[in-house]
């Protein structure tokens, strides 16, 4: 048993202080019936909740994958630019997912959204070492000796040094990038450093998951084999 306002507040349909003026406007219904009070006992395992009509989902752990399209920045809220927030459908940001790493404005590409905030971190905290696979096209042509520099580990212009990566080159001006960790704007410096410039970046995988099937701008959920696979 639990409290409808904490139920509801948790599931994202609004404030505890909210709650009660829905309540009092007849707006919260449990299992079809107007609630009395905002404090009242519901048994959240079987009972329907609706708020004008509409069922509420209980809050529960979700990760999503978003196939990012270029020209939204990885943030929640931005003064300027769309943000990938608008591009998640309400039942998740209501469940509060936010992105789990980041991907700059320009780069497509695969790009976890969680409420999990250990799993958040699990997939950023260079320490887990969570690889990341990228596809670039790019000025000029990649051979054995930038791959060696990826593989020793490169300095970039400023003096940044970055983890052993992987370079494939895949002939003029495309490459494959495998990278350990997530600097700022990190393949673009390392293909820069070696003096490509990058043009066109998507993330293809990130732990293991693929974007495959998944339309440019579309989300879909994780199954829990999949987050127990990131998570181990
Ligand atoms: N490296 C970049 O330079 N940009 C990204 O968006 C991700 C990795």
């Amino acid at each position: 048993m639990q409290r409808l306002d904490k139920f509801l507040s948790e599931a994202g349909a609004a404030t505890r202080k909210e709650i009660k003026a829905m309540v009092k406007a007849g707006r919260i219904a449990v299992d079809g019936v107007p609630a009395k009070a905002a404090d009242q006992k519901i048994d959240e395992s079987v009972a329907s909740v609706t708020v004008d009509g509409q069922k509420v989902e209980a809050f529960r752990l979700v990760t999503v994958m978003l196939h990012k399209p270029a020209g939204y920045v990885t943030s929640t809220e931005d003064p300027r630019d769309r943000t990938v927030m608008e591009l998640i459908p309400e039942q998740y940001r209501r469940l509060g997912v936010v992105p789990a790493g980041r991907l700059d404005k320009e780069t497509e590409g695969l790009l976890l959204l969680t409420n999990d905030g250990a799993l958040n971190h699990r997939i950023t905290a260079p320490r887990h070492g969570m690889k990341k696979v990228y596809y670039a096209e790019h000025e000029g042509e990649a051979d054995a000796a930038d791959a060696a520099a990826f593989r020793e580990g490169l300095t970039l212009r400023d003096g940044t040094v970055c983890l052993p990566a992987e370079l494939e080159p895949l002939g003029a001006g495309k490459s494959r990038i495998t990278v350990q960790e997530g600097k700022y704007h990190q393949v673009r410096r390392m293909m820069a450093s070696r003096g490509m410039t990058v043009r066109y970046l998507r993330r293809e995988t990130e732990g293991g998951l693929t974007l495959e099937g998944l339309p440019l701008g579309e989300v879909r959920e994780l199954t829990a084999d999949e987050v127990h696979a990131l998570d181990a």
